[in-house]
Protein backbone atom coordinates (compact mmCIF):
# COMPACT_ATOMS: atom_id res chain seq x y z
CA UNK A 1 0.00 0.00 0.00
CA UNK A 2 2.72 2.21 0.90
CA UNK A 3 4.00 2.33 -2.88
CA UNK A 4 0.69 2.96 -3.76
CA UNK A 5 0.26 6.18 -1.86
CA UNK A 6 3.62 7.14 -2.91
CA UNK A 7 2.72 6.85 -6.42
CA UNK A 8 -0.58 8.89 -5.94
CA UNK A 9 1.19 12.06 -3.88
CA UNK A 10 3.82 11.81 -6.72
CA UNK A 11 1.24 11.87 -9.66
CA UNK A 12 -0.34 15.02 -7.60
CA UNK A 13 2.83 16.59 -7.38
CA UNK A 14 4.02 16.26 -10.76
CA UNK A 15 1.23 17.11 -12.36
CA UNK A 16 0.91 19.64 -10.60
CA UNK A 17 3.87 21.90 -12.04
CA UNK A 18 2.98 24.23 -14.49
CA UNK A 19 4.86 23.79 -17.35
CA UNK A 20 3.55 26.24 -19.11
CA UNK A 21 3.68 29.15 -16.38
CA UNK A 22 7.30 27.96 -15.89
CA UNK A 23 8.29 28.02 -19.72
CA UNK A 24 6.89 31.74 -20.27
CA UNK A 25 8.46 33.04 -16.94
CA UNK A 26 11.54 31.79 -19.00
CA UNK A 27 10.81 34.20 -21.91
CA UNK A 28 9.58 36.70 -19.45
CA UNK A 29 6.04 36.68 -19.87
CA UNK A 30 3.56 35.86 -17.39
CA UNK A 31 0.81 33.65 -19.39
CA UNK A 32 -1.74 34.31 -16.53
CA UNK A 33 -2.03 38.00 -17.88
CA UNK A 34 -1.79 37.14 -21.79
CA UNK A 35 -4.39 35.71 -24.46
CA UNK A 36 -6.95 33.89 -22.17
CA UNK A 37 -5.07 33.71 -19.53
CA UNK A 38 -4.37 30.28 -19.00
CA UNK A 39 -1.31 28.34 -18.92
CA UNK A 40 -1.83 25.42 -21.28
CA UNK A 41 -0.12 24.84 -24.81
CA UNK A 42 -2.92 26.92 -26.80
CA UNK A 43 -2.29 29.89 -24.61
CA UNK A 44 1.05 29.61 -24.51
CA UNK A 45 1.40 29.07 -28.26
CA UNK A 46 -0.46 32.08 -29.01
CA UNK A 47 1.28 34.13 -26.59
CA UNK A 48 5.00 33.12 -27.13
CA UNK A 49 4.80 30.51 -30.28
CA UNK A 50 5.24 27.32 -31.71
CA UNK A 51 8.35 26.19 -30.01
CA UNK A 52 7.36 27.18 -26.45
CA UNK A 53 3.97 26.11 -27.44
CA UNK A 54 5.04 22.71 -28.18
CA UNK A 55 7.06 22.28 -25.16
CA UNK A 56 4.14 23.12 -22.86
CA UNK A 57 2.04 20.49 -24.38
CA UNK A 58 4.82 17.81 -24.16
CA UNK A 59 5.35 18.84 -20.98
CA UNK A 60 1.95 18.63 -19.78
CA UNK A 61 0.82 15.43 -21.90
CA UNK A 62 4.45 13.49 -20.10
CA UNK A 63 3.02 14.70 -16.61
CA UNK A 64 -0.32 12.62 -17.45
CA UNK A 65 1.75 9.67 -18.79
CA UNK A 66 4.59 8.92 -16.69
CA UNK A 67 2.70 8.36 -13.55
CA UNK A 68 0.09 5.92 -15.92
CA UNK A 69 3.21 4.01 -17.36
CA UNK A 70 4.58 3.69 -13.24
CA UNK A 71 1.26 2.04 -12.39
CA UNK A 72 1.62 -0.14 -15.37
CA UNK A 73 4.76 -0.92 -14.55
CA UNK A 74 4.77 -1.97 -10.86
CA UNK A 75 2.02 -3.95 -12.17
CA UNK A 76 -1.03 -2.06 -10.13
CA UNK A 77 -4.49 -3.29 -10.44
CA UNK A 78 -6.67 -0.99 -12.80
CA UNK A 79 -8.11 1.36 -9.84
CA UNK A 80 -4.61 2.42 -8.60
CA UNK A 81 -3.94 2.63 -12.38
CA UNK A 82 -6.79 5.22 -12.74
CA UNK A 83 -6.23 6.91 -9.48
CA UNK A 84 -2.59 7.73 -9.98
CA UNK A 85 -3.83 9.65 -13.80
CA UNK A 86 -7.19 11.14 -11.82
CA UNK A 87 -3.90 12.44 -9.09
CA UNK A 88 -1.85 13.86 -11.76
CA UNK A 89 -4.99 15.37 -13.65
CA UNK A 90 -5.77 16.78 -10.75
CA UNK A 91 -2.75 18.10 -10.04
CA UNK A 92 -3.02 20.16 -13.64
CA UNK A 93 -6.17 21.58 -12.54
CA UNK A 94 -5.47 22.48 -9.13
CA UNK A 95 -1.84 22.85 -8.92
CA UNK A 96 -0.96 23.46 -5.85
CA UNK A 97 2.09 25.70 -6.54
CA UNK A 98 -0.76 28.08 -7.97
CA UNK A 99 -3.18 28.30 -4.92
CA UNK A 100 -5.34 25.37 -6.70
CA UNK A 101 -5.75 27.45 -9.66
CA UNK A 102 -4.46 25.44 -12.99
CA UNK A 103 -5.15 24.73 -16.07
CA UNK A 104 -8.07 23.12 -17.98
CA UNK A 105 -6.32 19.71 -18.08
CA UNK A 106 -6.37 18.92 -21.93
CA UNK A 107 -2.97 18.08 -22.46
CA UNK A 108 -2.33 16.34 -19.06
CA UNK A 109 -5.34 14.12 -19.96
CA UNK A 110 -4.05 13.41 -23.35
CA UNK A 111 -1.48 11.95 -21.25
CA UNK A 112 -3.47 10.12 -18.89
CA UNK A 113 -5.49 8.71 -21.95
CA UNK A 114 -2.59 7.93 -24.02
CA UNK A 115 -1.31 5.21 -20.87
CA UNK A 116 -4.90 4.10 -20.43
CA UNK A 117 -6.20 3.40 -23.96
CA UNK A 118 -4.05 4.89 -26.79
CA UNK A 119 -6.35 3.52 -29.13
CA UNK A 120 -9.12 5.94 -27.80
CA UNK A 121 -7.23 8.43 -27.85
CA UNK A 122 -6.67 7.80 -31.81
CA UNK A 123 -10.30 8.43 -32.21
CA UNK A 124 -10.54 11.47 -30.10
CA UNK A 125 -7.67 13.03 -31.70
CA UNK A 126 -9.35 12.44 -35.02
CA UNK A 127 -12.21 14.30 -34.00
CA UNK A 128 -10.41 16.92 -32.30
CA UNK A 129 -8.14 17.52 -35.79
CA UNK A 130 -11.56 17.05 -37.98
CA UNK A 131 -13.16 20.16 -35.94
CA UNK A 132 -10.37 22.15 -35.30
CA UNK A 133 -9.35 22.17 -38.71
CA UNK A 134 -12.97 22.99 -39.69
CA UNK A 135 -13.85 25.71 -37.06
CA UNK A 136 -10.28 26.55 -36.13
CA UNK A 137 -11.35 26.19 -32.35
CA UNK A 138 -8.91 24.36 -30.10
CA UNK A 139 -11.50 24.71 -27.59
CA UNK A 140 -14.32 23.36 -29.35
CA UNK A 141 -11.77 20.70 -30.23
CA UNK A 142 -10.82 20.10 -27.06
CA UNK A 143 -14.40 19.74 -25.35
CA UNK A 144 -15.95 17.69 -27.81
CA UNK A 145 -12.29 15.04 -27.57
CA UNK A 146 -13.00 14.60 -23.91
CA UNK A 147 -17.04 14.27 -24.47
CA UNK A 148 -16.37 11.45 -26.76
CA UNK A 149 -13.14 9.99 -24.62
CA UNK A 150 -15.48 8.02 -21.89
CA UNK A 151 -17.78 6.66 -24.89
CA UNK A 152 -14.42 5.86 -26.66
CA UNK A 153 -12.83 3.98 -23.60
CA UNK A 154 -16.23 1.74 -22.72
CA UNK A 155 -16.23 0.49 -26.67
CA UNK A 156 -12.55 -0.15 -27.28
CA UNK A 157 -11.30 -0.64 -23.40
CA UNK A 158 -14.47 -2.07 -21.29
CA UNK A 159 -12.05 -1.80 -17.54
CA UNK A 160 -15.03 -0.16 -15.53
CA UNK A 161 -11.89 1.89 -13.08
CA UNK A 162 -10.61 3.25 -16.11
CA UNK A 163 -14.21 3.96 -17.92
CA UNK A 164 -15.06 5.78 -14.57
CA UNK A 165 -11.83 7.88 -14.32
CA UNK A 166 -12.08 8.65 -17.93
CA UNK A 167 -16.03 10.20 -17.36
CA UNK A 168 -14.69 12.17 -14.06
CA UNK A 169 -11.27 13.77 -16.54
CA UNK A 170 -14.00 14.50 -19.15
CA UNK A 171 -15.90 16.22 -16.73
CA UNK A 172 -13.97 18.49 -15.45
CA UNK A 173 -12.40 19.24 -19.17
CA UNK A 174 -15.59 19.88 -19.94
CA UNK A 175 -16.22 22.21 -16.55
CA UNK A 176 -13.17 23.91 -17.23
CA UNK A 177 -14.11 25.16 -20.46
CA UNK A 178 -17.09 27.48 -19.04
CA UNK A 179 -16.04 31.13 -20.01
CA UNK A 180 -14.70 29.27 -23.30
CA UNK A 181 -18.36 27.90 -23.89
CA UNK A 182 -19.97 31.06 -23.53
CA UNK A 183 -17.11 32.84 -25.60
CA UNK A 184 -18.31 29.80 -28.44
CA UNK A 185 -22.06 30.30 -28.10
CA UNK A 186 -21.31 34.92 -28.00
CA UNK A 187 -19.36 34.21 -31.32
CA UNK A 188 -15.85 35.69 -29.45
CA UNK A 189 -13.48 32.63 -28.93
CA UNK A 190 -10.11 32.90 -29.99
CA UNK A 191 -9.59 30.98 -33.56
CA UNK A 192 -5.94 28.99 -34.01
CA UNK A 193 -3.76 30.49 -35.91
CA UNK A 194 -1.27 28.68 -36.76
O1 LIG B 1 -6.46 23.33 -23.84
C1 LIG B 1 -7.15 24.51 -23.61
C2 LIG B 1 -7.86 24.90 -24.88
O2 LIG B 1 -8.88 23.99 -25.16
C3 LIG B 1 -8.41 26.28 -24.79
O3 LIG B 1 -7.38 27.17 -24.41
O4 LIG B 1 -6.33 29.36 -24.04
O5 LIG B 1 -8.14 29.14 -25.75
O6 LIG B 1 -8.70 28.98 -23.33
P1 LIG B 1 -7.66 28.73 -24.37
Amino acid sequence: MTREIILIAGAYLLGSIPTGLLLAKAAGVDIRAAGSGNIGATNVYRTLGRTVGVLTLVGDCLKGLLPVLAARYLGLTDAWIAAAGLAAFLGHVYTVFLGFKGGKGVATALGVFLGVSPLAVLGALAIFVLLVWKWRYISLGSISAAAAMPILVALLDRRPELVGMTVVVAALVIWKHRENIGRLRDGTENRFKA
